[in-house]
């Protein structure tokens, strides 16, 4: 009954760029370039790239199926395909895993809010000259009790503002802004980083492979970055994809979702990395990066006060348009379970993230809760621990184990085929759902218990 209301995106390039908006994130722009720097430049690429079309890829289209099989929120969608059996837990680790990264998540979007507003003043990038400067600029503020606080709860504050507009009104037409707007500043932030003087040696880092530095943290890194990245692996996708029409062509949509994001990245790296090299400051600088690093390069760019403005707008675009879909995934599931509206849900599900994204906040360099440490971390290392190494692989397991063994070969092909009217290659189907059954869940599987007991 409550189907038949049911919000849904109203067009193929809707869903596409709202799936492209999840995944391209602070993953993208404030992760992947230090993930990189730390982790050997194009050598770290090319694993990635093997991750996230081999790996990552598998579980975008297991998560696209379920969703859009059964059409219902996260938990439902398990239980409607396997009725009376666990998998629902599958998609309750789901909901968990959007609340833990929204907590943190929306901390590192409320630092971005406070850069964006900061830059907007000429005297932040004369304030600095060089990068201690900016990490007491940096210390100060994520050490500010009520700075901090204010910035986060602003940050979901906008989040729940749009999820609240709904499918259609809300994350479809905020995406289609968003994602252009995003892709054309980004763009232009590259095009001017790598035309500086001495920006060969970053393009080299970036495009020439030094497979010396690869070390089986790379491997991992590189796969925890994927489905970072990617979105998958909690339900996410299932979420947005119960709301795509019966005729989107799953194969093709997963296809462009993995190619744009990891292209986003890419072009994120030409417009870091040449930088950092043309003025001479260390790639793997690590998460400061995108707060320290790259506001003491701007300050000494031509028109650096603009392109740092022009950069933290990018950011918070990006990180607005993936916190949308971790909301969204938590609401569906809720408004269907309580029977709430879309708009009390928000309200009561944003109150609970604001009081646990404030351990986070709190818990960096100075601020009160830094002293509290649990298995050696800070709240908000914790919390991105948990996920990103822990949870969503957990939840990519059992999502390509469910698809290839209790849903099996029949039901895939009849969603990848939209029941036979999409003509796809049966030997692409065949190896699409042989590495769905067997390659991702063991080669993953493998990568998580060394991870542990290495
Ligand atoms: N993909 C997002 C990023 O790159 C993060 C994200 C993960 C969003 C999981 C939704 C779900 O920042």
């Amino acid at each position: 009954m409550k189907r038949s209301g049911r919000d849904s995106f109203s067009s193929s390039i809707g869903i596409l760029l709202a799936l492209v908006g999840s995944a391209v994130g602070l993953g993208n722009i404030w992760r992947f370039p230090y993930m990189m720097g730390e982790n050997g430049g194009a050598a770290f690429i090319l694993i990635y790239l093997v991750c996230a079309f081999l790996l990552a890829m598998p579980i975008m289209i297991s998560e696209f199926v379920i969703g859009r099989r059964a059409r219902t929120n996260a938990v439902e969608a398990f239980e409607k395909l396997a009725p009376g059996t666990k998998w629902k837990m599958t998609g309750l680790i789901g909901v968990l895993t959007a609340f833990i990264m929204l907590s943190f998540y929306s901390v590192i979007g409320g630092w971005t809010l406070n850069y964006l507003i900061i830059s907007l003043s000429p005297s932040f990038i004369n304030a600095a000259n060089d990068s201690n400067d900016f990490g007491r600029i940096f210390g100060e503020f994520v050490s500010n009790t009520y700075g901090s606080i204010i910035f986060t709860w602003l940050f979901l504050l906008i989040t729940a503002f749009i999820v609240s507009r709904g499918i259609k009104g809300g994350i479809e037409k905020s995406s289609k802004i968003m994602m252009p707007v995003l892709f054309v500043l980004v763009v232009a932030i590259a095009v001017r980083s790598m035309t500086l003087p001495g920006a060969g040696k970053g393009l080299e880092y970036i495009f020439k492979p030094d497979f010396s530095l690869v070390t089986s943290d790379t491997v991992l890194a590189a796969l925890g970055q994927a489905f970072f990245s990617l979105s998958v692996g909690m339900c996410c996708v299932i979420t947005y994809a119960s709301y795509a029409g019966k005729k989107e062509n799953i194969l093709s949509c997963s296809f462009f979702t993995v190619a744009a994001d990891t292209l986003f990245a890419i072009i994120a790296g030409c417009a870091v990395m040449p930088a950092v090299f043309a003025f001479g400051l260390n790639p793997g600088e690590g998460p400061s990066m995108a707060f320290i690093t790259l506001p003491t390069l701007f300050s000494q760019m031509h028109f650096g006060g603009v392109i740092a403005v022009v950069f933290f707008f990018s950011l918070l675009l990006a990180a607005v348009s993936s916190a949308i879909s971790q909301q969204e995934l938590m609401i569906s599931y809720m408004m269907d379970r309580f029977g709430l509206s879309r708009r009390k849900t928000v309200v009561i599900n944003t109150v609970c993230i604001m009081a646990v994204s404030t351990l986070c906040a709190l818990s960096q360099e100075d601020g009160v809760l830094a002293g509290i440490k649990i298995l050696g971390m800070d709240f908000l290392s914790l919390f991105d621990y948990l996920t990103a190494n822990f949870l969503m692989i957990i939840g990519a397991i059992l999502i390509v184990l469910f698809v290839g063994w209790k849903m099996g070969r029949e039901a895939y092909t009849t969603e990848l085929t939209n029941g036979g009217t999409v003509k796809i290659p049966s030997a692409i189907l065949r190896i699409s759902f042989f590495f769905t059954k067997y390659i991702a869940p063991a080669v993953i599987l493998v990568i998580a218990v060394y991870s542990i007991f290495k």
